[in-house]
């Protein structure tokens, strides 16, 4: 799917995120799995992420950065038409996180569901919600892409577990009096949803003892598979949003790209053409955060002036599915 926006303008009016207190560096992951900081460095760009506590479950970190978006954009919580949470590590199956997230905030009147699409959760989130204002179904939307993937890591598996932390970010999302969302381009290719997959708890291999015992409640991944799908799909889907909505990569003044790994970065950022002074990067200090790690990046970038009036910002995100979708806004202050 790729559309740019047309009708009323919509934007991004309030952000926020939230980590977990608990900083888990490459040399305490070296104590649990044969690794590295260097090999961890290296191969990924990664030197901390944060890792919930035990008892901290996924709306406990959303609550907090829901919160902050709500009050950037000076919306009460009754006053919430629509809330979506993008994530595959929720509270339980169902009820979805965003009801338990809700009743939390006090966002009565909210139509409230989750939305599974991997690490590009919170790029289809913010498209339905930007889709449902501008059709004038809802007045706003709470978008919350959050992940605790440190749950569903096997911490045995050097593999995966050095890649991943927690974390949650917010977006409220409203109509704009300046120019705000210019377009979307979502996609998704389920034939290699077997890379990046979660094999049991699901009606597919309910959970049983067999299941917990051969370690199936537990990301599974092909690497090197995710590797060569990250580096193509992050420059085919900008490439293909920028022609839509008649842009050249020059018209980016900020990249967002998913916080998965430097050298995925690096290499979209090479084959883009763009600068490096216009690239937020943070998977330094919390890992792929998953539905986080853009809000999470976004809301940064903001915080410290990168993102600044008027600018043209990049977004592009992928992750299990295999899924993708990139975004093009143009940042309002008022917004
Ligand atoms: C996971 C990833 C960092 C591995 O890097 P790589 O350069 O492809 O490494 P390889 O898989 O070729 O493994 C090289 C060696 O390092 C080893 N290795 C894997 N993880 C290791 C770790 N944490 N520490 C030390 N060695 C490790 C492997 O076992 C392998 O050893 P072998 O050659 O003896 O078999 C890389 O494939 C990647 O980033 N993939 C994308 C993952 C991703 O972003 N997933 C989420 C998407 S939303």
């Amino acid at each position: 799917m790729i559309a740019t926006t047309n009708g009323t303008p919509v934007s991004i009016t309030g952000l926020g995120w939230q980590v977990p207190e608990r900083v888990v560096t490459n040399d305490d992951l070296s104590k649990l799995v044969d690794t590295s900081d260097e090999w961890i460095r290296e191969r990924t760009g990664i030197r901390e992420r944060r890792f919930a506590r035990e008892d901290e479950a996924l709306s406990d970190i959303a609550l907090p950065a829901a919160r902050q978006a709500l009050e950037r954009a000076g919306i009460a919580p009754r006053d919430v038409e629509l809330l979506i949470v993008a994530t595959v590590t929720p509270d339980m199956v169902f009820p979805s996180t965003a009801a338990i997230l809700a009743d939390r905030l006090g966002a009565t009147e909210a139509a409230a569901y989750d939305l599974s699409a991997g690490c590009t959760g919170f790029m289809y989130a913010i498209a339905q919600a930007t889709g449902m204002i501008g059709a004038g179904l809802s007045r706003n939307a709470l978008v919350v892409g959050a992940d605790v993937l440190s749950k569903i890591v096997d911490m045995t598996d050097r593999s995966t577990c050095v890649l991943f932390g927690d974390g949650a970010g917010a977006a409220v999302i409203e109509p704009s009096s300046a120019e705000g969302f210019i377009g979307f381009e979502l996609g998704a290719d389920g034939a290699g949803g077997v890379d990046l997959n979660l094999p049991a708890g699901g009606s597919r291999l309910p959970s049983s003892a067999e299941t917990v015992a051969g370690g199936l409640h537990y990301v599974q991944m092909n690497g090197r598979q995710v590797f060569k799908f990250a580096t193509r799909v992050l420059v085919s889907s900008a490439q293909a949003l920028l022609d839509e909505a008649g842009l050249a990569i020059e018209d980016v003044d900020v990249y967002v790209p998913h916080q998965a790994n430097v050298r995925i970065i690096d290499h979209a950022v090479a084959k883009l053409g763009i600068p490096k002074e216009k690239v937020v990067v943070n998977v330094d200090r919390y890992g792929n955060t998953s539905s986080a790690s853009i809000p999470l990046a976004l809301a940064e970038a903001v915080a410290d002036g990168r993102v600044r009036e008027g600018d043209t910002v990049l977004m592009t995100g992928m992750g299990a599915g295999l899924t993708w979708g990139s975004a093009l806004l143009r940042w309002t202050e008022a917004s």
